[in-house]
């Protein structure tokens, strides 16, 4: 297959993308994209990049491009996202994939109708913890899962206007998309409670009362397993984190309170045949990355490290946006297209992901009723 012409549309978050596209071995055309010609002209004359539109409109218009990659506000990701594949593009998409059952399935009848891929780029599931503990996880060394959490902290007064007074709970998938894909299932049904207060401006845009809400889900397994996610958004003073935790028989990994600081890995030891209780480790765990499982090309954008002389952690050392996930979701949503394949996060596990939240939040506002979570598969 020749390379894919690709577009960048949205340019404040989308920015981080430029130089891996650029540098993909299957990306030929970049074209840039943004309403904002201020931003536009920044980002083609900091990356020399020599194809640029105002308007997604001219890009779906462009037979020559191939795949389209949306960075746009979080209101019009299931608009874009819907126009770009009856344009016959391949669409990757910012999370969340849409902040409605009914979008959800609106993409992924788009998806179907037009036969193109859809990817959500969910950061978190390319992020080196979750790399890590997915791959300790299928050699089975935290025996049986028991019980997983999440949480996403970050204050986001005085972004961009379509955050304000967003409910938590719709942009909740860095908490559970990493929780669901280690246990490979989906979630069944929440109980959601909205907790604290917030100013009246901040209630009125969604009807939404509450900046910070937490959720306990029921997940699809034979025996029972749970899920807890917290996701705070206004007036909540907590530093940003975006983490998961899973509880297993042998062995628990447990987020970073701190972000940036190293997780910690307890483990159980065996039982004894004699009595005597059984004693648990703790220790600080080194993450590797994981730049190997990309093209050389652009494995330098997981900002892999390496250590000096000196030896100072390398945990503490990594860069790269979002655990160093940018490259690996590039690379994903490239080669799925290049091999005629679904991608990691096809419309189906997105919708599987961003469901969760959205019915958490239908929860809160009924005062924690149980509420079922549709399947999409
Ligand atoms: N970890 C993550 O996955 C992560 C992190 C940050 C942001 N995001 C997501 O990225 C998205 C963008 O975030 P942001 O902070 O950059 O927002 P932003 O509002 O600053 O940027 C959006 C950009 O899209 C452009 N745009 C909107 N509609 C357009 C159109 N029709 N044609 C051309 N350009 C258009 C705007 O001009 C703007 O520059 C959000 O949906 C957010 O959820 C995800």
């Amino acid at each position: 297959m020749p390379q894919l012409n690709v577009a960048l549309v949205g340019l404040g978050f989308g920015s981080a993308f430029v130089p891996i596209y650029q540098k993909h071995p299957d990306v030929g055309r970049l074209v840039l994209c943004d309403a904002n010609p201020a931003r536009l002209r920044d980002l083609q004359t900091r990356f020399g990049v020599k194809h640029a539109v105002a308007t997604l409109e001219e890009v779906l218009a462009d037979p020559a491009i191939d795949a389209v990659h949306l960075n746009t506000g979080i209101p019009d990701h299931a608009r874009h996202t819907i126009a770009a594949l009856h344009a016959g593009k391949h669409v990757a998409c910012t999370v969340p994939m849409a902040t409605s059952l009914a979008d959800l399935r609106a993409i992924i009848a788009a998806c179907h109708s037009s036969g193109k891929n859809y990817m959500m780029m969910e950061t978190q599931l390319y992020a080196r913890e979750f790399l890590y503990a997915a791959e300790l996880h299928a050699r089975g060394f935290f025996g049986q899962l028991q019980f997983l959490s999440g949480a996403h902290f970050q204050d986001m007064e005085n972004w961009a206007p379509y955050w304000a007074g967003l409910p938590p709970m719709w942009y909740a998938t860095h908490a559970v998309a990493p929780c669901l894909a280690l246990a490979n299932t989906r979630a069944r049904s929440v109980r959601c409670l909205g907790s604290g207060g917030m100013r009246a401006e901040l209630k009125r845009p969604h009807a939404n009362p509450f900046p910070m809400e937490t959720a306990i889900f029921d997940l699809e397994r034979d025996e029972p397993l749970a899920m807890e996610i917290t996701r705070a958004l206004f007036h909540s003073a907590r530093g940003y984190s975006e983490s998961f935790s899973i509880y297993g028989e042998d062995a628990t990994f447990e987020a970073a309170q701190v972000h940036g600081e190293p997780p910690v890995m307890f483990k159980l030891s065996k039982l004894g045949a004699h009595p005597g209780a059984r004693t648990t480790t703790d220790e600080r765990v080194y993450v590797p990355d994981y730049a190997d499982r990309l093209p050389p090309e652009i494995r330098e954008f997981t900002g892999a490290v390496k250590l000096d002389a000196r030896g100072a952690h390398p945990s503490v050392q990594h860069g790269g946006g979002h655990g160093g996930s940018h490259p690996h979701l590039v690379h994903e949503f490239v080669r799925s297209i290049v091999e005629n394949r679904p991608p990691a996060i096809d419309e189906l596990k997105a919708a599987d992901w961003c469901a969760p939240g959205i019915c958490a939040h239908e929860s809160a506002l009924q005062g924690g009723a149980v509420v079922e979570v549709p399947s999409f598969a």
